[in-house]
């Protein structure tokens, strides 16, 4: 941690806003920014009264923000909406009605367009496959598809009849995806056969009959045909989705739900215990997403918005569906991998679509780095004006490369700070007014009232390096963690009394811009993609092999952190490769591909504290191959840590 905060206190160039990309901007003044932000935080009130007053209501709300039951918040109290006619419906009776919503790509090359009158028809007939099947507001449904147009009319369909939508990434195994089923009480599940990753058929509805296997609350599993592989059939559960859309019509109406109703969960890693399903509302949510997307993309209505994350993270939830669908936006929407056929396939997709934002994460620019400029060259990007970051601290000099390679040296780079649990865009530039420094997301969007305090709450001087933390409620907040209402407070509201603290170390400069410092708990951020070492290490110790197992992260060049796992095989095993590749298939079995260490050490002993605590900051200072400058007077066994360093030469 301490050489990156020497290496952000180095950087000091500059990227103001050039004229021309200001003079189209929605916000393209300093003054602008700081009048709306100070009514934000002084007056919620009425800037977010105005802004949710753009949204089409069934009913109209009564009340804002009722903060007197914190940390419940609730938002446009007494308002009824729906999220899918907020998508859908308003624009068709818009000149946006034959606009075109998705524009999608296969990775095979095979695309599909729908417009925003074609997007709408899908949804509604998707929404009464739901309803023949017995599926009513309030009831859970996962949703385990590849990212294919069917993906995002799942989700809307959910919202469409008030159903909670619960998206699980298709990257994850039968059981993380048997454990969220679990967890949230799903009775149904939507699929599809498979999806294309790399040329290779991923088998989506494989995972799911082991993911649903013995659950008999789960009564249908509907299956999309994608890829046409085989695959096998529970007559009384499974449904074709493509047979069971000639018996539906193409009327359903939206479901009106209480502004706090629930829209959806998705389930995100903390760092103790199972993953958290993370609880958001309907009309708070709608307004975050909304307006984030209008201001912080700067949209337009000519616009092509390109966010290349995956629905089944939030990334996918709030900038590929909810935030550009609600403001009536063309998405890109792409099923496969970034070098499938070859490292240059996005900008290509870029050139074909005429992709103008283009939203992607610090990892993939790294990729795109090490395969080589020539892939870059060979497509036209002029088309864009205007690059976004997500998912972790994007390094000076990938922001270097993606300012100058990707784009032209003439679009801004927003690097937008949020999380799972904000919802939308919490700290950011505003692409029309902020200067940005390469590595900082900058400052605060409106309603976020965001400080850098120690562990007693008091607030930190520039440059000096704490704890992030925000000091009002927002309208798109968590509403909680589902089924745990306890460890919702105990997360995020007990560090300071009505403060919400996400996490992240930050420290502010003497502009008062953020520099976000990583998370400070034992969450690994893989690829962008947060895990706790606490899951991998259970994963690890459920294998007959292992006694103890204690992970770490370190950094990595590419997927700027990498799991090291700390592992004491069973008396009578020994450490060979083949342990080491059935430990790694393990854990792709419990979680998922993306939990899989990149590295193995095995070791007779844990280094523990007299109490018996794993000490994992030394063993990150091991991982990482520096030194420790931990006090390591409560080790209880110094043999065991010389044995590690021992490891290291
Ligand atoms: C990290 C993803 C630095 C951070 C939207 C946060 C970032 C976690 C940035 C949330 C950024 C996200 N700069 N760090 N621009 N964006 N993070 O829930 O540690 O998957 O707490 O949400 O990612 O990850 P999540």
């Amino acid at each position: 941690m301490s050489d990156r905060i020497e290496n952000v206190l180095h950087e000091n160039r500059r990227f103001p806003p050039s004229d021309a990309f200001r003079a189209d901007a929605r916000l393209s003044s300093e003054d602008g920014y700081a009048r709306m932000h100070r009514e934000s935080i002084e007056d919620p009130e009425s800037f977010w009264g105005r802004v949710a007053g753009e949204l089409p209501w069934i009913q109209p709300f009564d009340k804002v923000l009722d903060w007197s039951e914190a940390p419940r918040a609730k938002w446009f109290v007494g308002g009824k909406i729906n999220a899918s006619a907020v998508c859908l419906d308003q624009h068709l009776e818009s000149i946006r009605s034959g606009k075109r919503a998705i524009v999608w790509e296969g990775e095979p090359g095979d695309t599909r367009t729908l417009t925003y009158t074609e997007l709408h028809t899908e949804v509604c007939r998707f929404a009464n496959i739901l309803k023949s099947r017995g599926i009513k507001k309030g009831d859970r449904v996962a949703i385990y598809m590849p990212m294919i147009p069917e993906l995002a009319m799942a989700v809307l369909a959910c919202a469409r009849i008030g159903a909670i939508h619960s998206v699980v990434f298709g990257g994850f195994s039968a059981q993380a995806l048997s454990d969220r089923i679990e967890d949230g009480e799903c009775c149904a599940v939507i699929t599809a056969d498979g999806g294309w990753r790399r040329g290779k058929i991923l088998e989506l509805k494989k995972e799911v009959d082991a993911g649903v296997a013995g659950k008999d609350y789960v009564h249908t599993v509907l299956v999309v045909r994608r890829t046409e592989n085989d695959v096998d059939w529970d007559h009384e559960r499974d449904i074709w989705y493509h047979e069971a859309l000639l018996k539906v019509d193409a009327e359903c109406p939206p479901e009106p739900m209480d502004s706090e109703d629930v829209l959806f969960l998705l389930y995100t890693s903390g760092s103790t215990g199972k993953p958290k399903g993370i609880v958001h509302s309907t009309a708070g949510y709608l307004v975050g997403a909304y307006m984030t997307t209008q201001f912080v993309f700067d949209l337009q209505d000519e616009d092509v918005y390109w966010c290349t994350a995956d629905v089944g993270w939030i990334t996918g939830h709030s900038y590929i569906v909810y935030g550009p669908l609600a403001n009536g936006a063309t998405c890109v929407m792409y099923e496969g991998a970034p070098n499938t056929p070859h490292p240059g396939r996005f900008w290509e997709i870029v050139q074909r679509h005429e992709v103008s934002v283009f939203y992607t994460a610090p990892t993939a620019i790294r990729a795109f780095m090490k395969w080589g400029d020539e892939h870059v060259e060979k497509h036209d990007l002029s088309s864009l004006r205007l690059l976004g970051t997500v998912g972790e601290s994007i390094n000076p000099e990938a922001w270097m490369w993606y300012h100058q390679k990707i784009g032209g040296e003439r679009c801004p780079i927003v690097d937008t700070w949020w999380q799972t649990e904000t919802g939308s865009i919490a700290i950011t530039p505003l692409p029309g007014v902020t200067t940005t420094k390469p590595g900082s997301a900058t400052r605060p969007f409106f309603g976020i009232d965001a400080a850098v305090l120690d562990e007693d709450g008091n607030e930190l001087g520039a440059n000096e390096g704490g704890l992030l933390a925000i000091r009002k409620p927002w309208p798109s907040m968590l509403r909680g963690i589902w089924g745990d209402e306890e460890r919702f407070r105990e997360t995020y509201w007990s560090k300071w009394p009505g403060y919400y603290f996400p996490g992240d170390g930050a420290r502010k400069d003497e502009d008062g811009y953020l520099w976000i410092l990583g998370r400070v708990d034992d969450v690994i951020n893989v690829s962008g993609h947060r895990l706790s070492t606490m899951e991998v290490e259970s994963a690890l110790v459920s294998h007959e092999s292992v006694v103890e197992a204690a992970v770490v992260g370190r950094p990595d060049d590419l997927t700027g952190q990498a799991i090291v796992a700390f592992v004491t095989p069973a008396a009578g095993i020994s450490a060979s490769d083949e342990l080491l590749r059935a430990l790694s298939e393990h854990v792709s079995t419990e979680i998922g591909k993306l939990a899989r260490p990149a590295e193995v050490r095995f070791t007779d002993a844990l280094p523990k504290t007299r109490s018996g605590k794993i000490m994992r900051r030394l063993l990150r200072d091991i991982a990482a191959g520096v030194e420790t400058v931990q006090d390591t007077s409560t080790i209880e066994d110094y043999a065991v840590l010389a044995k590690l360093r021992n490891y290291d030469d």
